[in-house]
C-alpha cells in the first residue's frame, strides 16, 4: 500500500550515517493514547490555557492535577505499539537513530528506546512548584493513582507540579541544544505531529538547512507537508513496519 514511498525512505536510511526522528501524539494514538487536536483530541473538550499553563496551575492546582492523574491512569493501561517498537530497534542499530519526542507518556522508553530527548518533559516526573533547591531537579513518580493528590514536594512539602513543559514555558536549554544538534543529520523524519507547536515544529527546518532528506508520516496533511521531501499519508505503526521491512540493514 505504501511500498513505493516506504521504499524511498528505506533507501535513504540504508545510506544514511545519521537519522533523527521527532514524534508526536499520533505515534501513541494506535496505543489508545488520545491526541490533542482533531475531533477526538484532548483540546476538543478542554482549553489548554485552563489545564496546561503555569497560570492554570497557580489558580487551580487540584483541577490541573486531576487531569494529569487521569492521563497517567489512562497511559498506564496502554502498551507501546509497533511504531514505538520499530523506533526502539532503530535507536539501538549500528547507526543509532536519535528519537526526539513531544510525547510525555513514556511509551518510547517502555518500548526500549534509551536516550529519548523528551522535548515536552514527562508525566512520570514531578518538580517542586516553588522551585526549592532540591526540588528543581525532577524526580520520578509512577504511582497510579497519585496519593496524595495533589502530590507534595518531598524536600520542602510545598506543592509538586507535573514535570512537563506548559504553554508559555521555555524548552530547557540542554534539551533544545541536544535537539538542534540532532538536526545535523542525513535523514530527518517527523511522525504523528500536527506540526503547529513551536519550537518543536521548527526542528524540521533546521534539519533541511543542514541538508537532510526529510519525510513526514501522518494520517493527514500538516503545515509541514509541503516542506518535506516526502509526505506519507498513513498510520505511523503501519508505515514504519513497512519501511523497516524494506531496509536492507
Ligand atoms: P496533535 O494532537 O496536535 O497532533 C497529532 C497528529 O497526529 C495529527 O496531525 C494527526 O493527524 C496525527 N495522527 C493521529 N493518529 C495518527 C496515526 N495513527 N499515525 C500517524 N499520525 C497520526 O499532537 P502533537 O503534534 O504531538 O504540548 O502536539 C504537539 C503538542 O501540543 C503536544 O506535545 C502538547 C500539545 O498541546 C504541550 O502540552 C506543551
Amino acid at each position: 500500500m505504501f511500498t513505493d514511498v516506504a521504499e524511498t525512505v528505506a533507501s535513504h536510511l540504508d545510506t544514511a550515517q545519521s537519522l533523527t526522528v521527532i514524534t508526536g501524539a499520533g505515534v501513541s494514538a494506535p496505543s489508545g493514547v488520545p491526541t490533542f487536536r482533531g475531533p477526538q483530541g484532548l483540546w476538543k473538550n478542554h482549553r489548554p490555557e485552563q489545564l496546561a499553563t503555569p497560570e492554570a496551575f497557580a489558580s487551580d492546582p487540584e483541577m490541573v492535577w486531576e487531569w494529569y492523574n487521569w492521563r497517567r491512569e489512562l497511559v498506564a493501561e496502554c502498551q507501546p505499539n509497533a511504531a514505538h517498537r520499530i523506533l526502539a530497534k532503530w535507536s539501538s542499530a549500528a547507526i543509532p537513530a536519535t528519537i526526539i519526542t513531544q510525547n510525555v507518556d513514556g511509551l518510547h522508553e517502555r518500548a526500549g528506546t534509551t536516550g529519548v530527548i523528551r522535548f515536552h518533559g514527562s508525566i512520570w516526573e514531578l518538580r517542586c512548584w516553588k522551585e526549592c533547591d532540591a526540588g528543581v531537579i525532577a524526580w520520578r513518580n509512577t504511582a497510579v493513582p497519585l496519593d496524595p493528590l495533589p502530590p507534595r514536594c518531598p524536600y520542602c512539602n510545598e506543592l509538586a507540579r507535573p514535570g512537563v513543559v506548559w504553554f508559555g514555558e521555555s524548552i530547557p536549554t540542554d534539551v533544545l541544544t541536544k535537539s538542534l544538534q540532532a538536526t545535523r543529520c542525513d535523514v530527518f523524519l517527523t511522525i504523528g505531529t500536527s506540526a503547529v507547536v513551536h519550537p518543536a515544529a521548527s526542528l524540521l527546518h533546521s534539519a533541511k538547512q543542514h541538508g537532510a532528506f526529510t519525510s513526514e508520516i501522518n494520517l493527514e496533511g500538516t503545515p509541514s507537508s509541503g516542506d518535506v521531501d516526502l509526505a506519507i499519508q498513513g498510520s505511523a505503526d503501519t508505515v514504519l513496519v513497512e519501511i523497516d521491512r524494506l531496509r536492507s540493514k
